[in-house]
């Protein structure tokens, strides 16, 4: 009997796992929905000087941390925001190493109380950091809390009910609240102002994940060709913790399939094994399109009826699988719904026909 598909979204899977096809969810959602494995941790940049890419929010951090450090104080609230697997939950350890400070972890969900917030505020110690992932799914009465920790470091709490209930006031160390979302607009306008800074992960382009792949291939012995690490780098749809997975496979590829050298051929035959193609895109994104095409189309449609017709999660299919697809141009988001673009047809092979929606096979 199949797990429901929620319970198989939360279990850890590991680096080499085979395309979940049976499962109907793609080996993209679940590659990106892994909680941290020995080889993530493994790989993780400890400092700004080995993390790679993302020059303006680095830039913006390393001036925040220098200043901070150099009057005495602690870091200011800063909110990292972008699709998942782009270095988030790493930027955040990577500001406690440089202010040399413990992190706190938890997230959004995990905080259902007020008094949850209490607790974990108050074990912080002076210029700690707190990272609160998935900060968007905070209950909106623990939020209100946040508020006055954030700003004057304090928590009003209430105690008791009815006509013995009373306001307790405690004071928190001055912390670093240190937020991650992959839905900034999902986070109310008031939390966001408390932020001193927003910013936003890209995408990674090829050289700067060429880099990325490389380097974690030096660190787990991997023996890599450079057009190899091209190869991986062009089908991670810009993500490095895809591509520290595609690295997993394709070294076992390597070694059952050929030499233990992962060349450019090896790499492109391990990863059309996981049906990811030439430009990254996976199954439930090429079903996604054929949908829109062939279904309706072209579009305008819907997400929710795109995610039936698929058989995955809205939710999903917005925060793993869109971003991509319009960021590269497959699909566009009009007020009316999805529309696939010329980009998107070609990606499925198949061509828009002349002025109307109708596609026609190439
Ligand atoms: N700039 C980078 N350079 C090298 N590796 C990176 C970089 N960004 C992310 N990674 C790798 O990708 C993995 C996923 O990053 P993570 O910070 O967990 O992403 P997020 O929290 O945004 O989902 C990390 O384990 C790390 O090894
Ligand atoms: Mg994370």
């Amino acid at each position: 009997m199949n797990p429901p598909k929620n319970e198989l979204r939360k279990q850890a899977v590991t680096p080499s796992a085979p395309p979940a096809a049976s499962t109907g969810l793609s080996y993209l959602a679940s590659t990106l929905a892994q909680p941290v494995t020995a080889v993530e941790a493994a790989l993780r940049p400890l400092s700004f000087s080995d993390f790679t890419g993302q020059p303006k929010t680095v830039e913006r951090l390393q001036v925040m941390v220098g200043a901070a450090k150099r009057r005495g104080e602690a870091l200011n609230h800063i909110l990292l925001s972008g699709p998942p697997g782009l270095g988030k939950t790493t930027l955040a350890f990577i500001l406690g190493h440089e202010m040399g400070r413990n992190v706190r972890v938890t997230s959004g969900p995990v905080v259902e109380k007020a008094g949850d917030l209490a607790g974990l505020l108050t074990s912080l110690e002076e210029g700690d950091l707190l990272f609160i992932d998935e900060i968007h799914r905070i209950p909106k009465t623990v939020e209100e809390y946040l508020y006055s920790a954030m700003e004057d470091f304090r928590l009003d709490i209430m105690i008791d009910q009815g006509p013995n209930a009373r306001s307790v006031r405690l004071s928190i160390p001055r912390f670093t609240l240190i937020g991650a979302t992959t839905r900034a607009g999902l986070l109310t306008a008031p939390l966001r102002s408390r932020f001193t800074l927003q910013t936003r992960l890209d995408y990674y382009n090829v050289p700067t994940l060429m880099g990325i792949v490389q380097r974690s291939c030096a660190l787990l012995k991997v023996d890599i060709a450079d057009e190899g690490a091209r190869e991986i780098a062009q089908r991670s749809r810009g993500t490095p913790r895809i591509a520290n997975n595609l690295i997993n496979f394709c070294r076992d590829y390597a070694q059952e399939r050929a030499q233990g050298r992962i060349t450019q051929p090896v790499a492109a035959a391990a990863l059309e094994l996981l049906e990811i193609d030439a430009r990254g895109l996976d199954e439930m994104d090429k079903r996604m399109l054929r949908v829109i095409a062939e279904n309706y189309r072209g579009g305008p449609v819907g997400l929710g009826t795109i995610a039936v017709a698929v058989g995955e999660e809205t939710e999903t299919l917005e925060e793993v699988h869109e971003p991509f697809l319009i960021q590269e141009g497959y699909l566009q988001r009009t007020p009316q719904g999805r529309v696939i673009t010329d980009r998107g047809y070609q990606a499925i092979g198949l061509k828009a026909g002349g002025g109307d929606s109708q596609a026609t096979l190439l």
